[in-house]
Formats: structure tokens, sequence, C-alpha cells
């Protein structure tokens, strides 16, 4: 399609944690951006690469076969130089050495922090939301997170089967540093007693014992405890359970196991829809803009306003998990 647009030339790069689905979303910008007659360049390794000039001219074959692949073929970093004005003046130099006309930043919060500074130097930006921890303000889903939640779904329901036959206490701790969407979702989906999440301060002695003892007072055997990694440590969890009713709870730490693998159909398609209306801003010269799914809907909204965007797990949410946990 022939390209009226201002923007001839873009950049796309992924930053942050890597989230399964932002291999299709770098294949979605790539595509679309040829199909509207743009010339998309891949930077390497976030703004590490953006720095560095590390970056090449994509085609429509060097995306293929990337869709199902999790990590990100663009390779991803954490980039202190780029927190520094000295680093961002560098990279808007380097972008404009690159007759780079925007860029498409697929990362969190962090990564479209860095993208507005980046804009205010009149680098045009556009952000897609890509982490496991569905923590954007701003839109009701990030990419990543259905195929983290599956994989801690599928780990949980193995570790259920021997805290089951033994008749145990197992304790497993999922990502989530700032954010207990994983969490909270596992602890739902696994039918787990116990979810602490960062967002809820918990009193040890109200919502652990208590309810394990209520638990076993009822004829439960066996009780999963879900927390997400920023709620509390899971050994000291597990000694305080230990020395307050002498179970041993068994601990499994999922770690990087959540991040990897291979994007379910939800985070493919977001990623792909989320992606091509990213390009077609672009094609209408629309910049600075955080790509969000609300309601269903694949909508933009100005990067300024996305960032001061909140988003909080319903109250209504953990008290479902309460409830199903009797
Ligand atoms: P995420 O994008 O997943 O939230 P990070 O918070 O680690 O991940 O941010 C990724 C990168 O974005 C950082 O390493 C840094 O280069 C850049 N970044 C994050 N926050 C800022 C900020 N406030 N100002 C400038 N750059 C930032
Ligand atoms: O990708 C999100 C996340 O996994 C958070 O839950 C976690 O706090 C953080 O990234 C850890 O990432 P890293 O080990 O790469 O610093």
């Amino acid at each position: 399609m022939e390209n009226q647009s201002a923007i001839k030339r873009i950049g796309v790069l992924t930053s942050g944690g890597d989230a399964p689905g932002m291999n299709a979303a770098v294949r979605a910008v790539v595509r679309a951006g040829i199909y509207y007659g743009m010339e998309v360049y891949g930077i390497k390794n976030g703004y590490t690469g953006l720095l560095d000039g590390q970056m090449e001219l994509m085609t429509l074959r060097s995306v293929s076969e990337i869709l199902s692949h999790g990590g990100t073929v663009l390779h991803t970093s954490r980039c202190p130089e780029f927190r520094t004005p000295e680093g961002r003046e560098k990279a808007a130099s380097i972008a404009r050495v690159f007759k780079l006309d925007a860029i498409v930043v697929i990362g969190g919060d962090g990564s479209f922090a860095g993208a507005k500074l980046l804009s205010e130097l009149g680098i045009p930006v556009i952000g897609i939301p890509a982490t496991i921890d569905n923590d954007v303000g701003c839109s009701d889903y990030t990419i990543g997170f259905d195929t983290a939640l599956n994989t801690v779904k599928d780990a949980i329901d193995k570790i259920k089967d021997t805290t089951y036959s033994h008749e145990r206490c197992s304790i497993i701790e999922v990502m989530g540093r700032q954010a207990g969407y994983i969490a909270i979702n596992a602890a739902i989906a696994n039918g787990a007693e116990i979810c602490l999440i960062p967002e809820k301060p918990f009193d040890l002695d109200i919502d652990v014992i208590q309810p394990v003892l209520a638990g076993r007072s009822r004829g439960k055997t066996h009780f999963i405890i879900v927390v997400a990694e920023g709620a509390c440590s899971c050994e000291s969890l597990a000694a305080q359970i230990k020395q307050k009713i002498g179970i041993t709870p068994a601990v499994s730490i999922l770690g990087y196991i959540q991040r990897g693998g291979s994007p379910t159909v939800r985070d493919r398609v977001i990623a792909s829809q989320m992606s091509v209306h990213a390009v077609e801003c672009l094609m209408k010269g629309v910049v600075n803009r955080i790509i969000a799914y609300k309601g269903e809907r694949v909508v933009d909204i100005d990067i300024e306003e996305a960032l001061t965007q909140t988003k909080s797990i319903d109250p209504h949410t953990l008290l479902t998990n309460q409830i199903l946990s009797l």
C-alpha cells in the first residue's frame, strides 16, 4: 500500500522483562509496517541497542516462524544509561542518524516512561504493553500474561498432586514483584487455600494460620498457598508456619519458567491486534500513544495520560478466592 504518511521509516524494540507474545508483536509491527509501505528497523537489546546503533532492516522473511516462539528475537535489556538525560540525548541523536521517524517500544511501564522522555526530545514513539505481570496501568491486559498464567496453572496442578497425595502444605512463589495479578488468578484457577499479594499487606495469624487451622478442622488434609514474590519471603513464611502449627510446608519457586514458552492463542492474537493498531496510528500521523486493551477493544491513549493511569486488583476477586477456598 502506498505510504502517504510522513512516517516512512520506523524502529521497533523490546525492553524490560521478556514476555511470551513479544515475537508475535515484533512480527506484526514488521509485517504491518511493510504492508503500509514503511521501512522497519529491528533494534537489538532494547534501549541498549538504540544507544549502540545496533539495528537492521527487517524483511517479511526475517519475522517468519517467530510467531509461536517465546522470548524475543530482538533480545531485550535493562539499560541504566537510558535513565540518564545524557543517555537519552545520545539515543535520540542515534535515532536521527538512522533517520527513524518513530520508534515502537514493546515493554512495560518502565519502558514507556523512558519512551515518553524520548518523545520529549523529538523522537515520536508508540508503546505496546508486554509484561507477564499485567501491571500496565492504562491497559486491562498486557501481552504475555495469559501464557504465564497457563504455565503457572500447569505447574501448580502438578505440585498439587503431590501435596494432595502426601497430605502436605505447599507454598508456591510466583512472579510479581509489585503486582499480584498472576498470583490471584493462579490461586483461583488452581483452587489455592491462601493467596498473598504485594498490594495487600497480610497478617500471619489472621490470613494464614487461622485459615489453615480452620480448614483442618473442616477436614482439609492439604493446603496450597500461592505467594507473589513481592508479598513476602516464602522461606520465612514456611518457617513461621512450622513454628506456629508444627507442619513443614514445601516451598516451590517457579521462577523464569513463567516467562518462557510458546504464547497462547490469546497472547498471539492480542499482540497481533495491538501491533497492527500501532502501525495504523503511525500511518495516520498519530504518535506518542500507548496501545491499550480496554473492555475487549484495542485503543490508543496519549502517552502522558497513559502513564498517569493506574489499575488495581478488584477486592471482589480476592474475596472470590476466599469464598471458594472454604
Ligand atoms: P518494564 O518496561 O517491563 O517495566 P523496566 O522497568 O526494567 O521494565 O524498564 C526497562 C528499561 O526502560 C529500563 O532498563 C530503562 O532503560 C528504561 N526505563 C525505565 N524507567 C525509566 C525512567 N523512569 N526513565 C527513563 N528510562 C526508564
Ligand atoms: O517480567 C516481570 C518480572 O518477572 C517480575 O515479576 C519480576 O519482578 C521481574 O520481572 C524480574 O525480572 P528479572 O529477573 O529479569 O530482573
